[in-house]
């Protein structure tokens, strides 16, 4: 038996104290919890340690570091096209990636967007993407390399093989109280991106009512915590600050997001959406070397809905095959006129993982089908009987559930009452 090197409980006490841990405790914390020595019990002490005394900058490094060892590292050398990719904290709504993968790709760079599924009130990627009929999120790594020197967009499952002690450390935080710890929080994304190989990244941090971190200021630090992280391990990275106080665009659930999509990419959709999907394209292409370009063309010629056709089809979708509508809706009108002041996201993406867009466990099935239409956006005037969003779903008995999760989520003010809707849409930058 070989003799382990430290003793964990003097490495929790350390952090308990706040103190410093060392580049080695690190890589051997991290080891010797993936393998099974350290037990969960003290790894939970260890992350409660860590989210009440925090981190310094070396050792979220020697942590994010640590994370990806335990895993394999993509190469994207082989390949012709300079790589960039983009991560979201997750949103109400957000199905960026779904106009802005093929977008970037259509300036001939590689976006290799290794995705999850929906975990609670934030949707999943290939949740949305398995509404197209025939389409499928896993991809041999053959198909990826073939898919990305070809297409340039590939948005697929991220196999467990990247940082599996993220894997393993998530879980644990998710039932100890310790996710919110912006050491960790930022180690997890990172170890996940840099071990993925991209050349480049731009993340897409946010706050607001249905963010992670709602406070501007904490999502602020993360960006700035992650943009360090990714620029020492040589990753090009920058982040824009974004407000997720309200739903983005019109539609939360899965095929009426692709649909939403679709209208970006035929030179429509909602303005929130096109202005996030050009401004982040407008950062991953500069990152990649593509300067001097307005991203907003490719949408408006059709060019970037070439490359989303070939990216759907690379992956066995049907692009112009109907997507699944929900077979009962009730929609919600207006009480009186006036003007929309409210619309607070995470509400109303409660409401959508109720109608059956999201699951509660990891092994649920989704309702394609399922989500929510908002037919009017704050600042919106409206009058007595106008519709203010439609619910859909397989199954009317999640209505009622789905309607409390909305009391109080939306109101109708008098004409030049304050809008509650987060301030601006792009709030900051960082790198
Ligand atoms: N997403 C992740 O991958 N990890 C976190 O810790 C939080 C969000």
């Amino acid at each position: 038996m070989s003799i382990e090197p430290f003793d964990v409980v003097d490495l929790i006490k350390t952090k308990r104290d706040g103190g410093t841990l060392t580049t080695a405790q690190i890589d051997w914390l991290v080891d010797a919890y993936t393998r099974g020595y350290v037990a969960d019990e003290q790894m939970s002490a260890m992350t409660m340690a860590i989210f009440l005394r925090g981190m310094e900058r070396e050792e979220i490094r020697d942590l994010t570091l640590a994370m990806i060892a335990t895993g394999d590292r993509l190469d994207f050398s082989s390949l012709s096209k300079r790589t960039t990719d983009k991560h979201s904290t997750g949103g109400v709504g957000d199905k960026i990636t779904l106009p802005l993968a093929p977008l970037v790709a259509s300036y001939g760079v590689a976006v290799p967007q290794l995705s999850g599924r929906g975990l609670g009130h934030t949707g999943g990627t290939l949740d949305k993407l398995e509404s197209i009929p025939g389409w499928r999120a896993k991809l041999s790594n053959a198909e990826f390399m073939t898919q990305l020197e070809e297409v340039g967009a590939v948005v697929c499952a991220a196999g467990s093989g990247l940082a599996p002690a993220d894997g393993k450390l998530y879980a644990l935080r998710d039932i100890t109280g310790t996710v919110e710890a912006i050491p960790l929080i930022a180690s997890s994304i990172m170890s996940k991106k840099i071990a993925e190989g991209t050349a480049a990244l731009v993340l897409d941090v946010k706050h607001g009512s249905g963010a992670f971190l709602q406070d501007p200021a904490r999502s602020k630090e993360l960006a700035e915590t992650m943009v360090a992280l990714g620029q020492d391990a040589g990753v090009a990275t920058r982040a824009l600050l974004t407000n997720m106080h309200v739903p983005l665009g019109r539609a939360i659930g899965n095929a009426n997001e692709v649909r939403e999509s679709v209208e970006v990419l035929a030179g429509g959709g909602p303005a929130d959406v096109v202005e996030l999907t050009v401004e982040l394209a407008r950062e991953m292409l500069a990152l990649a070397g593509v300067d001097g370009v307005d991203p907003a063309e490719h949408l408006a010629d059709g060019t970037a809905m070439d490359s989303w056709r070939a990216m759907i089809a690379a992956q066995g979708g049907d692009p112009d095959a109907p997507l699944p509508t929900p077979k009962e809706t009730h929609t919600v009108t207006a009480d009186r006129d006036g003007v929309l002041t409210r619309q607070l996201a995470l509400p109303f993406g409660i409401a959508a993982w109720r109608l059956g867009a999201g699951r509660a466990r990891k092994e649920d099935p989704v309702d394609h089908a399922a989500g929510i239409d908002l037919h009017v956006k704050p600042g919106d005037p409206v009058r007595a009987g106008d519709p203010l969003f439609t619910l859909g779903t397989s199954d009317t008995g999640r209505f009622a559930r789905a309607l409390e999760a909305l009391e109080g989520a939306w109101e109708i003010g008098a004409e030049g009452d304050p809008v509650d809707d987060g301030g601006p849409l792009i709030a900051g930058r960082v790198g």
